[in-house]
């Protein structure tokens, strides 16, 4: 009876170890370091995420730095370009981050597994106007469509329409332009 008790115990933890927890608050930005690709993009002010617009950018990699801001370096076409464009955003609370791009940012990450996805919400602001950009990042350059359904649900309840919900693996995201060799 204990051995069968010990086995199960040992299941239950092992299985537990090996999922990937959904985190959706106490960050830990160590773990959302590294290489990620934009997947979804979505806006309530369409023209910002479509071609030429500010907010149309492809992640390559996130950086936790020591004084807890986070670095991120994104690819832009500039003139039908790729550009570089790193920023780094400060930490206002757990998971919450401001950043000036394009006027003022505030973002927060709605959720992670740390391993395979990672959702961000920002708001931006900009002489009195504003609007919403909801991102999904996946560890590989596409994700599964759980996750993108899940994704579509999320920026629908935030009043984003369906049309405005961007699939970005279907469009040049600079991949050719990231630095790995
Ligand atoms: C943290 O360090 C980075 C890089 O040196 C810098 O750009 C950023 O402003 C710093 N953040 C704070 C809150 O001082």
């Amino acid at each position: 009876m204990k051995l069968l008790l010990l086995c199960l115990g040992l299941t239950l933890f092992c299985t537990h170890g090996e999922g990937s927890a959904v985190v959706r608050s106490n960050f830990d930005l160590e773990k959302i370091s590294g290489k990620w690709y934009s997947v979804l993009l979505a806006s309530d002010k369409k023209e910002k995420i479509e071609e030429d617009g500010s907010m149309r950018v492809f992640v390559e990699f996130i950086y936790a730095l020591k004084n807890s801001s986070i670095f991120f370096k994104f690819h832009i076409h500039v003139n039908g370009e790729c550009t570089e464009l790193p920023l780094v955003a400060d930490k206002k609370g757990d998971g919450v981050y401001a950043v000036d791009y394009d006027g003022h940012n505030k973002f927060h990450i709605v959720e992670t597994d740390y391993d395979n996805y990672i959702i961000f919400h920002l708001k931006n602001v900009n002489s009195g106007e504003t609007f919403q950009l909801l991102e999904l990042y996946g560890r590989k350059p596409d994700v599964g469509p759980e996750l993108k359904e899940k994704f579509r649900e999320f920026s629908q309840e935030n009043g984003v329409v369906p049309e405005n919900i961007l699939d970005l693996t279907s469009v040049d995201r600079c991949l050719q332009a990231r630095d790995e060799k």
